[in-house]
């Protein structure tokens, strides 16, 4: 409550500056871009308080010139559909006079199952004196970027956890700072093309075969949690195409739909004008802060509510590592609880919800006269655009990395200040009714997200209203021609992967339908069980056996959200079975379009049917970055396994 609220304007990431242009095997010239991660200060609190030491992404080139354009969150990268895009990724975190590597900002657990690199301590360390004083590794910093929702990329282009590199920086061994040497070194893709790499970067290419809102955010293992955290995210829009914009009509015309103002027309280094640009991408996340402005991530079990702390060497729990984490400030697009000033007219707004842990319920309804309208999530536009007005009292539920594409009409809107709250909860997310089954989040901090300055509208408001928009039609997926049954179980064990694992995965035996199932977990380092032929459509069934909701995320595909079941867990003998007498449960109206991330509720089963396009080895997992950090993550593979 020390720092003021809506004093900063809300940032609008401008476009990513490309490098230049590649030409492509088909002799397609596409974007090219050189981005690289950098430590630098970002002043994310009110001016007047300290600057914060953070990561960001930003265009490499020219190293000098332009090195103000690294920002956390990273600037946008603008993508059209169905053009490659290719980005080499730098890993820049290095000291710029000395060369040698930096250290991380945040704690590292070494006792996780994680990328330990050379000059860290072996995870395997599980002595009881090590255990009892853990020492944060203080070596050089892993990362490899990942694109969250990307369709049919290619295996080595994916951002694999286990593909990730150091910095070329001063004493490095040259193999650590090589792209994928890990990635092969684990075997799980043997004859991996790792394309073209020099020391201390990866060179990925996309497809954009979707028209929608992704992100890129990094992806190493067992650190994802503190390098997104420590700010390594950023926005990516695919445009055009028949599922895009310019695909929208107007129902009572049957001309093209209008939508609020893009910002895409905004070419490199063109920092988009306030004032004319109506459609924004709000990136929102938790943050905590030390006094003298560095970030705050707990270093050990004793800031977990309910685990006392400090951590007991008897047991299996990992020392630093928390299984979730709630920050108390909010940050949108790179500043805490910033404003926006809008007219009285309609705005598009591209939601994102970046935390690590939390589930966002974003509360529109207490502004007078607000209309809102969903029409869009994670990987494409829904059916029908859905007025959240009428089908959720004005609330957008957000699980971590879940995407709404939003029309919020404001002309109904008093002239005025009027705050957007956040009423999801303080602690991890079951489902249920904000204020009955769970504690809110604190209605003076983590409740608050941001202001809106109603003003006087400047211009007619062209955009169609929403009830008049018809969206592209996204064809159905193929019939599926297997069902696989997976399970999300919680356990503390160290006996499992030799690594002492919090949360897992895994696989349910038999059919929950005709009796009770037995479940087995999975680790990250067994033999790879999901592993859909090329071209084929499957429905996976995620079998909720714990207490919370997990936002399941797979890459390399969009899915379609097919229903939702009630199960019986019987937690003594580790079945599952489904709910005598239960029917499945549609989607929510929001829940309609493509999806890449989907909320799987405790004692339900989550179906989700999709396709698997292109061969190569990926990965699904809870998208709590806690959980996928500690072994809530498998690989899976498209394809047969090569050798
Ligand atoms: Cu957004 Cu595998 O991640």
């Amino acid at each position: 409550e020390l720092v003021d609220k809506f004093r900063t304007p809300l940032f609008i990431p401008p476009a990513m500056p490309a490098a230049g242009k590649k030409v492509i095997g088909d002799g397609r010239r596409v974007d090219y871009y050189e981005i690289s991660v950098k430590q630098f200060s970002q002043q994310i609190l009110p001016r007047g308080f300290p600057p914060t030491t953070v990561w960001g992404y930003g265009p490499a080139f020219p190293e000098k010139r332009r090195s103000f354009a690294h920002r956390a969150p990273g600037f946008t990268i603008e993508a059209k559909w169905q053009e490659p895009v290719i980005v080499k990724w730098i890993n820049g975190l290095k000291d710029a006079t000395t060369a040698g590597f930096l250290p991380p900002l945040l704690p590292v657990d070494p006792t996780l199952h994680w990328a330990n690199p050379p000059g860290g301590i072996a995870h395997r360390d599980m002595s009881p004196s090590f255990r009892a004083t853990p020492a944060a590794y203080r070596g050089p910093v892993p990362i490899v970027t990942h694109l969250h929702g990307a369709i049919g990329v290619a295996g080595h282009s994916d951002g694999h956890p286990e593909a990730w590199y150091l910095p070329a920086a001063a004493g490095i061994p040259s193999e650590y700072a090589a792209f994928g040497t890990w990635y092969q070194f684990f075997n799980r893709e043997a004859s991996l093309d790792v394309g073209a790499w020099e020391p201390g970067s990866a060179t990925f290419t996309y497809p954009n075969m979707q028209t929608s809102m992704l992100w890129y955010h990094d992806h190493a293992l067992g650190m994802t949690r503190t390098n997104v955290y420590a700010g390594l995210a950023g926005i990516y829009m695919i445009r055009g195409g028949p599922e895009g914009d310019g695909a929208i009509r107007d129902a009572r015309s049957g001309m093209r739909g209008v939508l609020p103002r893009s910002t895409s027309t905004h070419g490199p280094m063109h920092l988009p004008q306030h004032r004319n640009i109506r459609e924004i991408p709000l990136m929102i996340q938790d943050r905590s802060f030390n006094i003298d402005g560095s970030l705050f991530y707990p270093h050990s079990r004793a800031f977990f509510d309910g685990i006392p702390g400090p951590f007991i060497p008897d047991t299996d729990i990992p020392p630093i590592w928390n299984p979730e984490f709630f920050a108390n400030m909010m940050v949108v697009n790179g500043n805490t609880w910033p404003f926006q000033t809008v007219e009285q007219a309609r705005y598009r707004y591209r939601l994102l919800n970046a935390c690590n842990s939390r589930f966002l319920i974003l509360d529109f309804n207490s502004i007078p006269g607000i209309e809102v309208w969903m029409i869009g999530g994670d990987s494409g536009f829904l059916p029908a655009p859905a007025n959240m007005t009428a089908v959720n009292a004005n609330r957008i539920l957000l699980g971590p990395s879940e995407r709404a594409d939003v029309i919020v009409d404001f002309t109904r809107v008093p002239i005025g200040r009027h705050v957007l709250k956040n009423i999801g909860p303080d602690e991890p997310f079951g489902g249920g009714v904000p204020g009955t089954d769970f504690q809110m989040a604190d209605p003076r901090s983590s409740g608050l997200i941001m202001q809106f300055h109603v003003t006087l509208a400047q211009e007619e408001d062209r955009s169609t209203p929403p009830q008049y928009l018809l969206l592209p039609n996204t064809p159905p997926l193929p019939r599926e021609t297997f069902i696989r049954r997976l399970a999300l179980l919680e356990k503390e064990s160290s006996s499992f992967d030799e690594s002492p694992a919090a949360a897992f995965l895994g696989i349910v035996l038999g059919d929950p339908g005709a009796g009770p199932a037995a479940c087995i977990a999975r680790g990250w380092k067994d033999p790879v069980t999901q592993n859909p032929a090329v071209g084929t459509t499957e429905i996976w069934e995620f079998y909720n056996m714990t207490e919370d909701a997990h936002p399941m995320h797979v890459h390399a595909v969009s899915f379609e959200l097919v229903n939702r079941q009630a199960i019986l867990v019987n937690e003594e003998s580790g079945t599952v079975q489904l709910e005598a007498g239960s029917s499945p449960v549609s989607p929510e109206p929001w829940e309609l379009g493509r999806k890449d991330t989907v909320i799987a509720y405790p004692s339900q089963v989550t179906r989700v049917r999709m396709t698997f396009i292109r061969e190569g080895q990926y990965v699904w997992h809870c998208h709590i970055l806690e959980h996928e950090d500690n072994q809530m993550m498998l690989p899976y593979r498209i394809g047969q396994a090569k050798q």
